[in-house]
């Protein structure tokens, strides 16, 4: 019996929706394997800063940080949600665990499973294969343009004055002006790069014919910062000579993903690019209702849908849970990793197989052309996975 630490962080709109189907798995789990959960779910984010003036409750972010072995959250941002300060309502929760336990691999990995048909013009149809979408795209996730926000929140979380960037004067600008630094620092870039380098070693390479290759997406024809990245990629990627290197400009890299994924294994990009960028790589794996993502440190992991809160949804019982489930299977691999336990290993292999049979089948949501409820699809991927954990735990 082994027993691990989860925070439950729904937070706001379809988050909360998509946490329900996320217990269900848990509960499964628990039910059939060795391994038990003891779960904290927290309220938080912008509706709860509107009900209650607070953003989640005291002692919130220190139980993330020194109990929890896990952290899961649904989503946050509701409209008309702002702090005093002006900023995102709920930010203090999801940048302030990114900013605060120094999670600077945001890795959001890209894999087109069988049966699924792409949303395009609202037509179902299959634009791209199988066998030719499988990537990461490993977000630098505690600088860059989001710097001052991250380090404000983690500030809030951690109860210290919130940082400020400052005042600047602009050359050739007159009038108001407002301002974003962008920082990009050798640490930073250094370690996810090493990130990103290690997970390629551990995968199977590109999709069009295997070679392990790892893409640096960047701006450095413009930008210093990007300039700084680009040149510790090369000095880290002289300590893994057998990887192959590879670079791509933040735009022409939007182009070539839609056009050629099958060149892409790993992806590696500030903090902003990857922002977007994961949001357009969505609709090459079905859209965001299945894209999950891991938010990894050296200590801490938290794991969340890429998709929002998406407030006309929220309570429809029409949200696709596969980005939030298959993120649930992201966290047991983690800890499969970190913890060196098999069980959880096994685990997150039989979650993202009970997705794959499922998204095979007709129980799918609206997003992928289907007429199933957020339950529906919840409830399909649990009887996958039970029948699966049953034979694998030979629970009687
Ligand atoms: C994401 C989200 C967040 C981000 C928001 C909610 C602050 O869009 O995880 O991609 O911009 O990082
Ligand atoms: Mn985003």
């Amino acid at each position: 019996m082994t027993s691990y630490t989860l925070a439950l962080l729904p937070g706001d709109g379809i988050g909360r929706d998509v946490m329900v189907e996320a217990e269900k798995v848990l509960n499964i789990i628990e039910e059939l394997t060795p391994l038990s959960f003891e779960t904290n779910k927290i309220p938080c984010g912008g509706m709860h800063y509107l009900e209650t003036g607070e953003e989640w409750p005291e002692g919130s972010f220190e139980f993330c940080r020194d109990e929890a072995d896990a952290i899961l959250l649904g989503a946050v941002g509701w409209p008309g949600a702002m702090t005093e300060s002006g900023d995102l309502a709920g930010g203090s929760v999801i940048l302030g665990i990114r900013s605060g336990l120094d999670l600077y691999a945001n890795v959001r990995p890209i894999r087109l499973y069988e049966g699924v048909r792409h949303n395009i013009h609202g037509e179902f149809m299959q634009v791209w294969k199988p066998g030719q979408v499988d990537m990461i795209i490993v977000r630098e996730n505690t600088e860059g343009l989001y710097h001052s926000l991250l380090r404000r929140s983690a500030d809030k979380a951690q109860g210290r004055e919130g940082w400020d960037p400052g005042s600047m004067e602009f050359p050739g600008l007159e009038g108001e002006v407002a301002w974003d630094p962008r920082p990009i620092s050798r640490n930073g870039s250094e370690r996810v790069f090493r990130y990103a380098f290690e997970a390629a070693r551990r995968r199977n390479g590109c999709p069009r014919d295997g070679t392990t290759r790892v893409t640096c997406v960047d701006k450095s024809n413009v930008t210093r910062g990007c300039q700084l990245f680009n040149r510790i990629y090369h000095e880290i990627a002289e300590e893994y000579p057998e990887i192959e290197t590879d670079h791509a400009y933040i735009d022409a890299f939007c182009m070539w993903a839609v056009r050629n994924p099958e060149w892409f294994d790993v992806v590696v990009t500030p903090n902003m690019f990857g922002d977007i960028s994961t949001d357009l790589a969505s609709v090459l794996q079905g859209g965001m209702g299945i894209a999950a993502s891991a938010n990894l440190g050296d200590e801490h992991g938290m794991f969340e849908p890429v998709h929002g809160s998406a407030p006309k949804y929220a309570g429809k019982n029409k949200t696709n849970p596969m980005a939030m489930i298959n993120s649930v299977a992201l966290m047991f691999d983690w800890l499969g990793e970190t913890k060196g336990d098999a069980d959880c290993k096994a685990v997150s292999d039989f979650i993202e197989l009970a997705v794959t049979e499922v998204l095979k089948g007709d129980t799918l949501t609206y997003d992928l052309g289907g007429t199933s409820g957020t339950s529906d699809v919840g409830d399909a991927i649990v009887n996958v996975l039970e029948a699966h954990l049953r034979k694998h735990f030979a629970v009687a």
